[in-house]
């Protein structure tokens, strides 16, 4: 039969029409569900038409599966939805956060603290559309990203009148806290600079259209992915950083803070929004019909669909997965359409099945998610091109891809000391020193660099990709009369007249989600008490690889001839060298509040006791050779 909803000619609201007027309920509420790869089987698919299927953090083929093997896997499990009913093609999603990050030898680019630090719109974009088409040679056609987390919080509200008249009061921004074990995924604490980053958005789907009906998903087409805002909303701003904790604040300094960068995401068509594990005022997100349909939906006007977190209405009851059928009902009511469930999905279906025709859920809710489920598949013509496309295979990591994250690793590195004074710059290095010693755990390894959301879903050690590590682009860069000594943690003491200089690469292991959340906020494996050590005795440059602004020791500060933040740079460490040995200049600046002492924190911001070590925004900057040359 001739199906409109099979005519890639006929407008995208006529075929979801006469989709949905052909659908069954246990099809709809299948289309509603997101399982995980690692349960799902094609004939679960075919048989349930289920709607979508996730990679969780590292879910994979095969350990080190390359993306040919990622788009034979993807592949399988589409050809099965083919062959549904309906022949409703899958969406599978995820986490390409700072490139194809689960994929062995994909581009890896600078997580989004560090892109935060370049403040360059244009640069995100371009990141944005680099990934998209690294996933999509893996044959996934939906990332959850950007993290679009506004990294404020309200540790306490300060309320100042505006004006001797008005009655209007504003909500000071009272903290930054770097304690939450997911700053790094944020593109930092302003929410213009959150705002302007958003253009990633517009990367993975592609350029809207002008006149394009704003709120309506859009996707460009086989070379873009389906983007994901989240975590909708305050997930940066609970109480001391607790990831998945409470944002306690008024609703217009929620609006203003952390609703404001989706109103950027919405006008560039973003395609889904997901809901936060946190809560506001302590009413879960996941159940927040205020927030997510009376606001999100219908004030803003979002047409996409909302997805759930990983596992979210499990956490809506206590103790964890506990009356499930009620927290279907809470979170559905709420406005979320797409349910990562990801695993007990049998039971998911079988609860929300009840609930529909007990009459509990009016099917009125059910036939909206799955509008908007529909909408996003047909907007991202995923009806027409549903298989894997192996002529973009030669897009992952290609020399284009490897020099876009070079240059955002340049870009995002900030240089917070240069010398003991103005006068006397310690940078650029002389790359025909000597001898240079290198020493630090994170000096020579590529999972250290990437950080988290890396190859696994933690991050970890070791060549987890393909890559170059620091020590290694110094080696590359050097003299041929240049000896680079490396000593990850040099035991005996040494000898000053030795050296030329030192340079310390010490920061964080990868950590991700809760795991990051700390109290103290230390460089890790005594990498500062290593930097001291080394600079006592010679002239040393101290690198921290870091997802957030650390506690760094005053003694180590005044020791330290140099001191560059570097973020989690990625796969491209000579984006780092180019800049230390001056081929390109420092330009990045402060995403987030450097502070003191964590007994700072949560930050009093815009106060008489704002006393950080560096504000926001700071960044000594130098000019590079090659700069010059760009004109
Ligand atoms: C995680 C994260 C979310 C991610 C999802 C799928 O728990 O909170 O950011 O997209 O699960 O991996």
């Amino acid at each position: 039969m001739n199906f409109i909803y099979k005519d890639p000619l006929a407008p995208i609201e006529a075929r979801i029409k006469d989709l949905l007027s052909q659908m069954t309920i246990p099809e709809k509420i299948a289309q509603m569900t997101q399982i995980e790869r690692s349960v799902a089987t094609p004939s679960a698919i075919k048989d349930l038409s289920i709607g979508s299927i996730l990679s969780a953090g590292g879910s994979g083929p095969f350990e080190n599966a390359k993306t040919s093997d990622w788009a034979a896997m993807a592949d399988t499990f589409q050809k099965a939805a083919l062959q549904s009913r309906l022949g409703i093609p899958l969406l599978y999603g995820i986490d390409a956060v700072h490139g194809n990050n689960n994929v062995y030898g994909a581009t890896i680019f600078p997580h989004n603290i560090g892109l935060g630090a370049t403040r360059d719109a244009d640069l995100a974009r371009r990141i944005g559309a680099a990934a998209a088409l690294e996933v999509r040679a893996s044959g996934i056609h939906y990332t959850f990203a950007p993290c679009v987390a506004n990294h404020e919080c309200f540790g306490e509200t300060r309320v100042d009148k505006l004006s001797d008249d008005a009655n209007m009061f504003v909500v000071s921004l009272v903290c930054r806290d770097p304690r939450w074990g997911r700053a790094y995924e944020s593109f930092g604490e302003d929410p213009q600079i959150v705002k302007m980053m958003t253009s990633m958005v517009t990367g993975f789907q592609g350029q809207p259209p002008h006149g394009h009906p704003s709120g309506y998903p859009f996707v460009a087409g086989r070379e873009n992915v389906v983007a994901c805002a989240k975590h909708f909303v305050g997930d940066g701003g609970t109480r001391n950083g607790v990831n998945e904790g409470d944002t306690v604040s008024s609703y217009d300094e929620l609006e203003r803070t952390h609703v404001s960068p989706y109103l950027d995401c919405i006008a560039q068509g973003v395609c889904t929004i997901m809901a936060s594990y946190s809560s506001w005022n302590g009413t879960k997100l996941h159940s927040s019909r205020f927030l997510l349909t009376e606001i999100l939906k219908e004030k803003l006007g979002f047409k996409g669909f909302i997805i759930s977190d990983s596992e979210a209405l499990d956490r809506l009851s206590s103790p964890h997965g506990s009356n499930y059928q009620q927290s279907i009902l809470s979170a559905i009511t709420a406005g979320i359409d797409m349910v990562m469930v990801p695993l007990r999905y049998q039971l998911f279906l079988a609860d929300l099945l009840h609930l529909v025709e007990s009459g509990k859920i009016p099917i009125t809710r059910i036939d909206d998610a799955v509008v908007r489920i529909l909408r996003v598949k047909f907007a991202a013509g995923l009806f027409e091109h549903p298989l894997s496309d192996s002529s973009l295979l030669g897009t992952v990591r290609c020399e284009q891809h490897k020099q876009l994250a070079r240059e955002a690793v340049r870009k995002s590195l900030v240089l917070l000391k240069n010398g003991p004074d103005s006068t006397r710059p310690f940078l650029p290095l002389d790359r025909n020193a000597k001898r240079i010693l290198v020493v630090g755990k994170h000096a020579d390894d590529l999972g250290y660099q990437c950080g988290g959301w890396t190859a696994t879903w933690e991050g970890k050690s070791g060549r987890i990709t393909t890559g170059t590590t620091i020590l290694e682009a110094i080696r590359e860069v050097v003299g041929a009369k240049t000896e680079v000594i490396y000593e990850e943690n040099p035991s005996e003491s040494i000898n000053r007249s030795d050296y030329s200089f030192a340079i310390a690469v010490v920061g964080e292991a990868p950590y991700v989600e809760s795991g990051g959340d700390s109290s103290d906020l230390k460089i890790h494996f005594n990498g500062a008490e290593l930097a001291s050590a080394v600079a006592d005795q010679v002239p040393t440059l101290v690198i921290l690889i870091s997802g957030r602004p650390l506690a760094i020791d005053p003694q180590l500060l005044n020791k330290a001839h140099a001191l560059v933040a570097a973020w989690l740079p990625g796969s491209e460490g000579n984006g780092v060298v180019d800049v230390i040995f001056g081929d390109h200049g420092f330009q990045g600046r402060l995403p987030m509040t450097w502070f003191k002492d964590v007994a700072q924190l949560p930050m009093q911001a815009e106060s008489n006791s704002y006393d950080p070590l560096f504000p926001v925004g700071y960044g000594l900057t130098t000019s590079g050779s090659n700069d010059a040359l760009k004109g």
